[in-house]
């Protein structure tokens, strides 16, 4: 597939000041020191490319939620001095992202100098996608070029994804490009059979994508919290796991809209755990004890569903072996602790190691813990995505406001 907007490739960036949007929203310890930088790391090529070339980067990021105002705990300075590290050069860091200080600092960048500048979420005007604001950052990064590769934000129509694209020409960055092309081609133009995983906590966040992939995929596998609504509707005593409440109506479209596409191979097809791994305390450090769905009779009030069980899975990695793309959103128990991470760890396992199978893992908390697992840092699979939400959507075959704004091809 082709990535149908224009990239740093078709504009000439020699000498440019060019204002990067990058996605640093990085995890972060309680001493605000950065706990994965992996969104650093994935920015790099961008960043190389343009400074090889001679062009001056003014890097803008957001970082958290401050809601408008200025927090210490959201500064985008250990960021800086982040890449910096990973860069080798010096990342100047700016106090702010508008205003005098910027435009100073900004006058006399020279070729194949960096500098970043303070979290755009510090002014209100950001998530408000207003024009002002973002003519305000054209203005004070004094940039002729606006590139966009902050993938894990483009799903959000903000100053800095959308409006900032009426006043500078725009085109993406290659992690922006790559997200699109890999995630979009396993979507719309898949190597089949497509097997669909979906786990996480809540299937409302997930809801219209559940209903694509029933369209799309050849195979559904639904793990995770997400089942536990499943088994609840079906009858099965959940105790005290989680569940979503005011959720039937909506499980019972999805189980409906399954039928009717899978018709007599439904249970295969679909396939929703027939065993599961339940801590008896409900104690999140408890032992992993397994157990047929029919046994949740008799399970204490306290107890929790916490993974899916050795029968789900084995049926899980032989669909997945003679799949050839998997998609997979959402990790398929409490992946955390090693007890309950049996079913991800196998399927990750099984992705992994069957090569010819085109492997696609949703960002956030899949991302995390695909990368955890794999001694290559996510370098197992084909791709492992940035962007939470972004990824989400773009599946889903939503228009993404940071994505539909760039100049095309
Ligand atoms: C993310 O981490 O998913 C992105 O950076 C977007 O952050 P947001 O959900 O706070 O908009």
């Amino acid at each position: 597939m082709n990535f149908p907007y224009k990239t740093i490739n078709d504009v000439n960036v020699r000498d440019k000041q060019v204002l990067l949007r990058a996605d640093y929203n990085v995890p972060q310890n309680d001493d605000g020191t950065i706990s994965d930088d992996y969104r650093v790391e994935a920015s790099l090529p961008t960043i190389k490319f343009l400074l090889e070339r001679g062009a001056k980067i003014v890097v803008i990021s957001h970082l958290g939620r401050p809601k408008g105002e200025r927090n210490e705990k959201y500064t985008l300075a250990p960021v800086a001095a982040r890449l910096s590290e990973k860069l080798g050069q010096e990342v100047k860091f700016i106090g702010d992202c508008v205003g005098d200080a910027v435009s100073v600092a900004t006058k006399k960048m020279s070729a194949g100098e960096i500098v970043m500048l303070e979290n755009l979420r510090f002014y209100a005007a950001e998530e408000e996608n207003d024009r002002d604001f973002a003519a305000d950052l054209a203005k004070s990064s004094n940039a002729g070029l606006f590139v966009q590769d902050g993938f894990g934000v483009v799903h959000r129509a903000h100053a800095s994804t959308s409006a900032i694209t009426e006043f500078l020409p725009s085109v993406a960055g290659f992690l922006l490009e790559r997200e699109y092309v890999e995630i979009k081609s396993a979507v719309d133009d898949p190597n089949r059979p497509l097997t669909a995983m979906m786990g996480g906590a809540k299937v409302s966040d997930k809801i219209l994508l559940v209903e694509k992939f029933i369209d799309i995929a050849d195979n559904v596998i639904i793990g995770g919290a997400m089942a536990n609504n499943f088994l609840k509707f079906y009858g099965h005593n959940v105790a005290s796991s989680l569940v979503e409440p005011d959720i039937d109506e909506t499980v019972k479209r999805i189980l409906d809209h399954a039928h009717a596409k899978f018709g007599d191979k439904f249970d295969e097809r679909f396939q929703i755990p027939v065993d599961v791994a339940i801590s008896a305390s409900g104690d999140l450090d408890g032992r992993r004890t397994e157990i047929g769905v029919e046994e949740l009779a008799n399970i204490p009030s306290d107890a929790k569903i916490l993974d899916i069980g050795g029968q789900s899975i084995d049926r899980a990695v032989e669909t997945i072996e003679q799949s050839g793309t998997v998609i997979w959103n959402g990790t398929l128990g409490y992946a955390e602790k090693p007890e309950f991470s049996h079913g991800s760890a196998r399927i990750a396992m099984a992705m992994a190691k069957n090569t010819h199978i085109t492997s696609i893992i949703g960002g956030g908390d899949t991302a995390d813990f695909v990368r955890g697992w794999d001694a290559l840092n996510g370098g197992s699979f084909t791709h492992v995505s940035t962007g939470g939400g972004a990824s989400l959507e773009l599946m889903a075959g939503d228009t993404l406001p940071g994505i539909a704004a760039l100049m095309a091809k």
